[in-house]
């Protein structure tokens, strides 16, 4: 069984449908990046996924049980990084993994499996640069010993040292058996850590694939972003 199913999902705020009959599976371990233009339905997906929106039709289920909530996202180990982080900024690093853990000792165990944030442990979060910060997001996020990670704007504004240090962070999430769903403006890198991508434009998947399968599609991937013509 998958361990994420959308199944004919209808998705959208104050019930007005943005994204339609989706379908999509994603198992443990995988890591799919949902692709396509600004205002495709991307973030509306991961907020259904994590509860935050109803499904207007069809479903998600997490290991066979509906998601209808972000409690019940949260119980069924759906952890949700969102645009922005979430991040408290005038707490430190330690803070931000003790509130998250609800636990002074989780958090001490926990940074050092983060070399990077454990020479930040002390310093306020408002003082990190955005790549720090989005990893301490992931951190938070990852804390929960969460079954699905969501990521929405994965690497957007980061320097590439940090996009490579975030890549192997959720790689290796991964690699644990997380099942990871992220956003991302950039195909080629989003392509380079996915397993599999799904392209939306206007609410509908206009291509899916192994991110094999989709690098040989790049150049009608790009068609797609800008308008011009429909990959087949
Ligand atoms: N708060 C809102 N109220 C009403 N409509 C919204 C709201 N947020 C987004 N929308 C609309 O829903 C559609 C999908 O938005 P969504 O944020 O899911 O797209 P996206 O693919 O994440 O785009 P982006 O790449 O710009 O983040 C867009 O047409 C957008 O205008
Ligand atoms: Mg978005």
């Amino acid at each position: 069984m998958s361990l994420l199913l959308l199944e004919e999902l209808t998705a959208g705020r104050n019930g007005v449908p943005v994204v339609r009959d989706l379908d999509l599976e994603i198992q443990a371990g995988e890591i799919v990046a949902l692709l396509g233009p600004n205002g495709a339905g991307k973030t509306t997906v991961l907020e259904t996924v994590g509860g935050v929106l109803p499904a207007l039709g069809g479903s998600v289920r997490v290991g066979g049980e509906e998601v209808r909530s972000v409690p019940r996202a949260a119980g069924l180990g759906v952890s949700y990084v969102r645009e922005g982080r979430g991040l408290f900024t005038q707490l430190t690093v330690r803070e931000n993994l003790q509130l998250r853990t609800h636990s002074r000792r989780a958090a001490r165990d926990l940074l050092p499996r983060y070399p990077i944030l454990e020479a930040l442990a002390d310093r306020r979060v408002g003082l990190l640069s955005g790549g720090e910060q989005q990893l301490l997001a992931v951190a938070c996020a990852l804390s929960v010993e969460p079954r699905i990670l969501l990521i929405d704007e994965m690497t957007m504004g980061l320097a590439p040292v940090a996009v490579k240090q975030l890549l192997e962070l959720v790689r290796d999430a991964a690699d644990r058996g997380v099942a990871v769903l992220f956003v991302e403006q950039h195909v080629q890198e989003a392509l380079q850590l996915a397993d599999r991508a799904c392209v939306l434009r206007h609410g509908e998947l206009v291509a899916q694939g192994t991110s094999e399968q989709l690098t040989e599609q790049l150049e009608a991937l790009h068609d797609s972003y800008f308008d011009m013509s429909m990959p087949s």
